[in-house]
């Protein structure tokens, strides 16, 4: 089984073939972030814009890379959402029109479970599994019981963990998107140095929050400030180090709280799974490498590059869904929004984020 994929739900333009024995046969991924970066943050318009006008060539080229024409895959996979309407507009349209002009099946792809199921593009991950999903959108612990089959047991009150980050670089003068430049700069910091808060630490549930972090590092910066006109190298690789400390302790205390959770429903499940943006920060992974340990349970990450935004994982959701025959009519209309477990509860306290 062979399956192009298609992602336009954010700042990245890119096309995978991926075939069911997970080899990926093709990969073209074109990111924005040069065009967004003179604003600081993700201009809808210019995604859109961008997405319409790089979608076409990288399909062809991923397409050629492969080898193949359309007429030899076996279906045709696009991020339906959640996203930015526009670009996920643009992914849909081209994605329906591959597979209207083939006859090949169409296959709607909720973004979150292409994260949700990238670990298995990789290894064997049977179901079900937990799942910390820590993206520039979305800060989730999920129970993945099966393709489209969601438990949520946790969810951001306030910012994801990506936002934090790229907040928190932003403050520090380190550019946009910031979770990467954050993480070079703390390898020569001190975290200890500066005593930031844990939001949620401990407390019940398996909620998190991160925006008192945030302006925790800001007020430290503010009073680093007075006196000297700018934050030196180290002060900015010691609050970035102490940030992602912060964050890190946040991330393992709740998804070890979820693992207890989890395992009282599912007791003979053993693998934690991280996915998202924010799985390719290495402290993190080292935290939860350590918290899965603990708990008698395997650890799996995907590469960093399965873990940013990419087509390839939502080929192969498409490749899952399809060995299940989930085929989408050529009638879906794309959903901005389009929660995993539209089931859960809205976390106390949460703003409009799924
Ligand atoms: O999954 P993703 O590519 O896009 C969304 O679906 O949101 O995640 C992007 C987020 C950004 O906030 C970015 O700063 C963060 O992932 N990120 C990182 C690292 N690499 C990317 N955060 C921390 N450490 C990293 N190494
Ligand atoms: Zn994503």
């Amino acid at each position: 089984m062979i399956i192009l994929g298609i992602e336009t739900s954010c700042d990245e333009t890119a096309a995978a073939v991926v075939r069911d024995d997970r080899k990926v046969l093709a990969e073209r991924l074109l990111s924005q972030a040069e065009a967004h970066r003179p604003y600081g943050g993700i201009v809808p318009e210019i995604a859109a814009r961008a997405h319409l006008e790089h979608i076409d060539r990288l399909v062809a080229e991923a397409m050629d890379e492969a080898g193949l024409g359309f007429g030899q895959l076996d279906g045709v996979a696009a991020t339906g959402g959640p996203g930015l309407i526009g670009g996920v507009i643009v992914g849909v349209m081209t994605g329906k029109a591959i597979a209207a002009v083939t006859g090949k099946p169409f296959l709607a792809i909720n973004h979150l479970e292409g994260h949700a199921l990238s670990a298995r593009l990789v290894e064997d991950a049977a179901f079900p599994y937990l799942l910390l999903l820590v993206s520039g959108g979305h800060c989730q612990l999920l129970a993945v019981e099966g393709v489209g089959r969601y438990r949520r047991l946790g969810t951001t009150v306030d910012d994801a963990a990506g936002e934090a980050f790229d907040k928190c670089a932003k403050l520090l003068g380190l550019g946009y998107p910031g979770g990467a430049a954050l993480e070079d700069a703390a390898r020569a910091g001190n975290p200890k140095r500066f005593s930031l808060p844990r939001p949620l630490l401990g407390r019940p549930g398996c909620d998190f929050s991160f925006s008192g972090l945030k302006t925790a590092v800001r007020m430290a910066i503010e009073s680093r400030l007075t006196g000297s006109a700018e934050l030196d190298r180290q002060d900015v690789a010691d609050l970035a180090a102490s940030f992602q400390a912060a964050i890190a302790d946040v991330l393992a205390d709740r998804t070890a709280k979820a693992l207890k959770t989890f395992r009282h429903h599912h007791a003979d499940a053993n693998t934690l799974v991280v996915a998202g943006g924010v799985a390719a920060n290495r402290t993190l992974r080292h935290r939860l490498e350590r918290v899965a340990g603990e708990a008698g349970f395997r650890f799996l990450a995907p590469p960093p590059r399965l873990c940013t935004d990419n087509a390839a994982m939502i080929a192969w959701a498409g490749v899952e869904r399809l060995k299940l025959g989930l085929i989408d009519r050529l009638d879906f209309a794309p959903r901005p929004r389009w929660p995993l477990d539209p089931d859960a509860p809205a976390a106390i306290g949460a703003g409009v984020k799924a």
